[in-house]
């Protein structure tokens, strides 16, 4: 059996989907039924999304990998030896380095912070206002990545940090650097003011400041014995005192590259995730209601820990990732033996993506895709192959525990503090850039009132 090949021009294809990505996915599904075939130039690629043939890709380890290479163009912000460009044994090994800043007892130490944080930057809007919830969810997220991953929150090192972490990631996005990266003569650095100049000073400033940070820990760490493990919940201090396999330090190099994919996925998919998250909220008044009833039965005061454990909030937020994932596919995957999926003789070679959005669309396992009901999570249980925002497998996503938990404490600190209203009535048109599914507009929103929530809902 063959694959279909999809036959518009790959020009258009990429016009279509930065646009208008997920009316495009839904026709080429209805065209070309799963999976299906897309040309980038030379090299195929076949999207699935069968949840049986998305449990191959994440679990036949044997004959389907996760080569770092693949990852290659990610490399340019975040340095060769991140996450996302290393595979095999040694890309096992640092996962498992960074895992622990990611344990319950870290994350509970955590959860204070991200309600206090959401309060913070949502306290600057004035009353009676409009802003742009994309941008200040930005904010948002960019400080928890910021204390998670790098244990900064305040300092001349920090600001100028959460002055830059932000602007390359733009200019990593913009239409300039997407065609300098198809182009590789264009990819020279003639100076400040050309683009690719340009990014490469960004990423210097970056990696400069990251190390002044890396070389103080390590001093701190020198000096005063084991007083980073008993302080510190942060990666970097995680990384700081971890050995690899051969029992040695790491270099601050390594280090360095380590904390660059955390760090920009913290904060750029974070952000994604909860601006769709509150423009559902705020799309539907008899969510909202349902989320604050459940919100107050808790009292004035809840800890973070028990607004967490919420089902329908937990439902809200996992109806959120299913209808608009964050992130439309899994990285790609490649077949290294000869091996079947769903009938389909792959061939060594062959690059694989699971397709998160469609599989979340599929009529047969979610009853009116299209609408946003929260109810079907607590009705169902569904398989790690049908629902999966994070991915899975050797690759899956390592802040996943992270990112749901900030998704339902930043709004449960919203809605329980400001009263805010959608401005526009129109739908908002999904965009795509790198992997991300980002709210065209940013989403805008007006603030009428800072006042606790109202309390023909409290119990
Ligand atoms: C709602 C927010 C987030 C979404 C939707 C998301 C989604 C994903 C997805 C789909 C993958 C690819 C998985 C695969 O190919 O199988 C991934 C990988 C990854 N994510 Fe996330 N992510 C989020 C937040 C975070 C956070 C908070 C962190 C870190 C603190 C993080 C760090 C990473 C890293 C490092 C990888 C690469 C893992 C590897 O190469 O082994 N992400 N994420």
């Amino acid at each position: 059996m063959k694959i279909p090949e999809v036959s518009i021009p790959l020009w258009l294809n990429i016009i279509k989907i930065a646009s208008d990505p997920l009316n495009h996915l839904d026709n080429l599904a209805k065209q070309y039924g799963d999976p299906f075939i897309i040309n980038f130039g030379s090299t195929p690629i076949v999207f699935f999304s069968n949840p049986q043939a998305i449990k191959q890709i994440f679990t036949n380890t044997k004959d389907i990998k996760t080569p770092g290479e693949l990852n290659e163009e990610m490399a340019l912000i975040t340095g060769n030896q991140g996450l996302l460009q290393l595979d095999g044994l040694r890309h096992k090994h640092r996962r498992k380095l960074i895992m622990p800043a990611f344990h319950g007892v870290k994350m509970q130490a955590q959860g204070q912070l991200i309600c206090d944080l959401t309060k913070k930057v949502m306290d600057q809007h004035l009353a009676n206002k409009t802003f742009i919830a994309y941008t200040t969810i930005e904010e948002i997220t960019l400080q928890v990545s910021m204390e998670v991953v790098l244990g900064l929150h305040e300092g001349e090192r920090y600001e100028k940090l959460k002055y830059l972490l932000p602007i390359i990631l733009k200019s990593m996005r913009s239409p300039t650097m997407q065609i300098t990266s198809i182009f590789p003569f264009l990819q020279k650095d003639l100076g400040k003011w050309s683009p690719w100049g340009y990014l490469m000073h960004l990423r210097q400033e970056i990696f400069e400041l990251l190390y002044a940070e890396v070389q103080e820990r390590r001093l701190v760490e020198t000096f005063h014995e084991t007083s980073l493990q008993e302080s510190r919940t942060d990666i970097l201090s995680e990384l700081i005192l971890a050995r690899d396999e051969m029992g040695e330090l790491m270099t601050d190099e390594e280090v360095r590259d380590l904390l660059l994919s955390p760090l920009f996925a913290a904060q750029d998919a974070s952000a994604v995730a909860i601006t769709w998250l509150l423009y559902w909220v705020y799309r539907l008044p008899q969510v909202r209601e349902q989320l604050l009833k459940e919100l107050n039965s808790l009292g004035d005061s809840p800890n973070p820990m028990s607004i967490a454990q919420l089902p329908y909030l937990s439902a809200v937020c996992n109806e959120a990732l299913r209808i608009y994932p964050a992130q439309l596919f899994t990285f790609p995957r490649r077949v290294e033996s000869p091996t079947e999926l769903m009938g389909y003789d792959l061939s060594p070679g062959t690059l694989l993506m699971g397709c998160i959005y469609l599989t979340h669309q599929r009529q047969d396992l979610y009853s009116n895709p299209k609408q946003f009901q929260p109810e079907r999570f607590l009705e169902k249980q569904y398989t790690p192959y049908e629902f999966f925002p994070f991915g899975g497998g050797a690759r899956g996503c390592i802040g996943a525990a992270l990112a749901v938990f900030e998704m339902k404490l930043v709004l449960a600190t919203i809605l329980s503090n400001y009263q805010l209203a959608l401005v526009k009535k129109q739908p908002e048109q999904p965009k795509f850039e790198g992997l991300m599914c980002y709210p065209a507009s940013g989403v805008k929103m007006h603030i009428s009132a800072k006042t606790p929530r109202p309390s023909a809902f409290k119990k």
